[in-house]
């Protein structure tokens, strides 16, 4: 039977406890680690949040009750102990923080008992995810999960602060709300009292943050919970949590600075991080020339290089017809890799081709300064020399070519360039890379829809000197938009908005929006901004990301108390899940069943 604990109350957390307690009585309580009876005398590791700390029962100290129940203590037992703090009568344990000291047992109870749980508890778990996501509450009790989520409240209470000293405003906003224009799928929910209407759930708080510097707050901050219907990825959640916040009478530089001291301030406080500022920028461009990525890694080299120069009008017919058609031809030079076995390169060229490329051209440059390659019998002696020039190509390197469309090129050598550095273990695991991309497009061309489409959001202003290419050439605008980037990882985003009815107006003609239907989806903010709207701008980072990347966790559900799957289904409460016909009726919804081999 489960005692109460009436009239007990604890004194300290189990790792509070040091030699400086030696000699004070004591009520600590938590869950049983495990228990070791040494026929006279039980040792018994006692969990909580904080650590472990040894107890001791001996008969003579606890009386004959008190001993009887550490004899049928089991792991996951939750117990309270009164009792003496010690100096350890055995060795010290150097890898507990509490190894010095133990606790004489002088009474006991047991607040709860428990099963065998299905899997230990304990750091580093090998357990699969599946189950432990299936019994997550367990999972959680385990001390690295612990650690991490006690950093990330230690990270959002430190944002907080250093916000609420900048002046920022912590306000809430609605998550029944209008769809917002983040470009993804929207999560909705039927509304009850308006059959077939549905509120969607936030994407962002964008346009309510914007309306708030209408309203004059200036300075808006906010955790908030967004969600998005699209596929998963390790760093991707339907529902996740940004830090997000909007400043009035502001411009690019103003954003950057106060983000730029509550990096530094964050990194500091939460794991003693030192980074200097100012932080370095790169544009969009740059970003894409060199890195292929509009989130680039620099933790390591291997830039690409652009060769279109060095093998125009060359013999090879893959590289020439992708020039004649305005693409480009780039390559990334793998230093030391030459002997790279045939199998791997063919590896590469697939991994290559699911980013859409059409095949990978290679040349190695063997020791005896002979190559061996893929199209080097499509090339004279000079054109080949040419090439390995402009790659700065030594004996020992592979060189590795896609030639496409650039956008194209950039993916498929972008996301290479990381394969590679993951493989070859380029990539220094201690650093933390910040960098600022600055200046993305405005637009950008969607295949799919036909016609441009925001490549931030509708709201975003444009550059001024760009502005005047809006009509001739759209591709060419770009963004007062920027991105913070951590190790490879788009940790946060924003941008200066559009303020003025005429610019907002050119952007809606230029998306395919008509007056009408812009004024449907966004009257209120359209609305609004008759009033009188300061100059304002933004960011949002992905807090989950940037715990993430702080703790060094492999996937953003490591760093989120109760996650989603690759599927959207959480494991332990199995949501989505059916509901009450009942509830359906009052909604007026019907479920169409699913057709035979319609994918759900
Ligand atoms: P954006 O869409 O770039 O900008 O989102 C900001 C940051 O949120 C994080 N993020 C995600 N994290 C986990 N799972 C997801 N599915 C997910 N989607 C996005 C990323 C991203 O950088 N309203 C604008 C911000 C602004 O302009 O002020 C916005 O939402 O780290
Ligand atoms: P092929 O003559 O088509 O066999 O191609 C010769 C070499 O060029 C092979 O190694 C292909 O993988 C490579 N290749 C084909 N298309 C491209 C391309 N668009 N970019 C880079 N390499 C390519």
């Amino acid at each position: 039977m489960a005692e109460s604990m009436k009239g007990w109350k604890r004194t300290h957390r189990c790792a509070e406890l040091s030699v400086q307690n030696v000699g004070e009585e004591v009520i600590v309580m938590g869950w049983v680690q495990k228990q070791r009876n040494k026929g006279g005398i039980i040792f018994v590791d006692l969990r909580d949040r904080s650590g472990i700390l040894q107890i001791i029962f001996e008969e003579n100290d606890c009386g004959l009750e008190a001993f009887a129940k550490a004899e049928k203590m089991r792991s996951e037992f939750v117990i309270a102990v009164a009792g003496g703090v010690e100096r350890r009568s055995g060795a010290v344990n150097e890898n507990l923080a509490t190894g010095e000291i133990e606790i004489r047992a002088r009474q006991v109870r047991i607040l709860s008992e428990s099963e065998t749980p299905p899997f230990p508890i304990e750091a580093d778990s090998r357990t699969k995810e599946e189950i432990r996501l299936k019994y997550r509450y367990l999972d959680l009790r385990r001390p690295d999960l612990q650690e991490k989520m006690i950093l990330r409240s230690k990270i959002a209470s430190e944002m907080r602060a250093f916000m609420a000293k900048e002046g920022f405003l912590e306000i809430e906003t609605p998550i029944l709300c209008k769809s917002t224009p983040e470009g993804a799928r929207d999560y909705l929910v039927p509304s009850r009292v308006h059959p077939g209407s549905f509120y969607a759930l936030p994407q962002s708080p964008q346009l309510y943050k914007q309306l708030l510097m209408c309203s004059g707050y200036d300075r808006y901050f906010q955790i908030a919970r967004c969600f998005r219907d699209e596929d998963l990825r390790a760093d991707r959640q339907p529902e996740f949590t940004q830090a997000d916040m909007e400043l009035s009478f502001v411009d690019v530089d103003d954003v950057i600075e106060v983000n730029e001291r509550l990096i530094q301030h964050v990194c500091k406080e939460a794991i003693g991080l030192t980074v200097q500022l100012p932080l370095p920028r790169m544009t969009w461009q740059e970003a894409m020339d060199r890195y292929g990525s509009d989130k680039p890694d620099t933790r390591f080299g291997m830039e690409l290089v652009n060769v279109s120069e060095a093998v125009a009008g060359c013999g090879f017919g893959v590289f020439t017809s992708v020039l004649e058609n305005q693409g480009s031809v780039r390559g990334l030079n793998v230093k030391g890799q030459a002997a790279m076995p045939r199998k791997k390169i063919d590896a590469l060229v697939d991994f290559a081709k699911g980013y859409g490329a059409k095949g990978l051209a290679y040349l190695s440059i063997q020791e005896d300064g002979t190559y061996k390659s893929s199209f080097a019998k499509f090339m004279t002696e000079e054109e080949l020399e040419r090439l390995v020039r402009a790659m700065d190509g030594e004996k020992g390197d592979l060189l590795l070519f896609a030639a496409d469309r650039t956008n194209i090129v950039y993916s498929v050598l972008g996301a290479l360039r990381v394969e590679l550095g993951r493989q070859l273990g380029l990539i220094d695991e201690s650093k933390f890379n910040f960098l600022w991309v600055v200046e993305f497009p405005l637009l950008e061309w969607s295949e799919e829809e036909n016609r441009f489409m925001a490549m931030h959001h509708p709201f975003t202003m444009p550059m001024e000197e760009d502005w005047q290419y809006i009509d001739s050439d759209p591709g060419r605008v770009r963004a007062k938009a920027y991105d913070i980037v951590l190790n490879g990882v788009e940790l946060g985003g924003g941008s200066v908005r559009i303020h003025q009815n005429d610019i907002q107006e050119k952007m809606f003609e230029v998306l395919g929006f008509t007056r009408e239907k812009a004024w449907e989806q966004f009257g209120f903010l359209l609305s609004a901004f008759q009033y009188g709207v300061p100059p304002h701008a933004g960011l949002a980072y992905g807090l989950d990301r940037f715990v993430m990347l702080l703790v060094h966790a492999d996937s953003i559900r490591e760093v989120i108390a109760f996650p989603k799957v690759k599927d959207a289904s959480c494991l332990m409460t199995e949501a989505p899940g059916s509901v009450d016909a009942k509830q359906l009726e009052e909604l007026r919804i019907a479920v169409v069943p699913e057709k035979e081999g319609e994918e759900a």
